[in-house]
């Protein structure tokens, strides 16, 4: 097991994306090609968007309009699914650890006057106004974060930035035999589905419903209590 401290590890986090960034930030974040056109790369945004979230309406806005509701990304890369919540929402807000990265989605989100992307330190959401959001969601990015203590604590974060019963929705790794390294920043630690009913309980959440426990695309609803 590799030795690193808390502080190296978010280092880390911070320079190897901002490294991927650099390299090929549209490809880093979805995988399908090294070549997106930006039509497709916002498209694959749209479908994802469509996949998690407008069919899943009655959980997400719980009777308010989707206009009215002020929503939270964390993990938002280049903008891809930042860009396609900003056309559903009232005001959008995403933090990503990237500086680059979030050039990235700044440029790509210029359009989007309800969209504001930000870059954090990997564990909170302190660059974030402290206003009550109406739902949060994480897509593909809690898979890649070696750390259970960093994961958790951006759980905590957003149970402090959500009005009482919304919902934060949100992907982890959920294939247990993954082996990840604390110095490794793409294989994110898994989680079976006691220890993310018992990550809840311990957040202040209600971990209402779950799919794809053992898979990589383990979802999760937390409402907040
Ligand atoms: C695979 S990309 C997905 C981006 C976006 N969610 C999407 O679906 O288009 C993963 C993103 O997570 C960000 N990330 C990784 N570790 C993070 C951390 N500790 N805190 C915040 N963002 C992090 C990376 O910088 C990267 O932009």
């Amino acid at each position: 097991m590799s030795e690193i401290t808390p502080d190296e590890q978010l280092q880390k986090m911070r320079d190897d994306w901002d490294q991927r960034a650099r390299e090929n930030a549209r490809y880093y974040v979805a995988t399908g090609t090294t070549e997106w056109t930006d039509e497709d790369f916002f498209a694959s945004g749209e479908k994802n968007v469509a996949e998690q979230i407008l069919n899943d309406m009655e959980n997400i806005c719980q009777e308010k309009s989707p206009g009215e509701m002020r929503v939270l990304e964390i993990g938002c890369g280049a903008g891809r699914v930042t860009r396609a919540l900003a056309k559903v929402f009232g005001e959008v807000h995403g933090v990503d650890v990237s500086g680059e990265m979030v050039r990235h989605a700044a440029l790509a989100l210029q359009d989007r006057p309800n969209a504001f992307v930000y870059q954090n330190n990997g564990k909170d959401l302190t660059v974030v106004p402290a206003v009550e959001f109406d739902f949060a969601f994480s897509s593909i990015v809690f898979q890649h974060i070696p750390s259970r203590e960093v994961i958790e604590n951006y759980v905590r974060e957003v149970q402090r930035l959500l009005r009482p019963g919304a919902l934060f929705k949100f992907q982890v790794q959920g294939n247990i035999a993954v082996r990840s390294q604390p110095d490794d920043t793409w294989l994110g630690v898994p989680f079976s589905e006691r220890q993310a009913t018992e990550m809840a309980h311990r957040c202040g959440f209600d971990p209402r419903y779950r799919h794809g426990a053992g898979q990589q695309y383990f979802w999760l609803w937390f409402f907040k209590r």
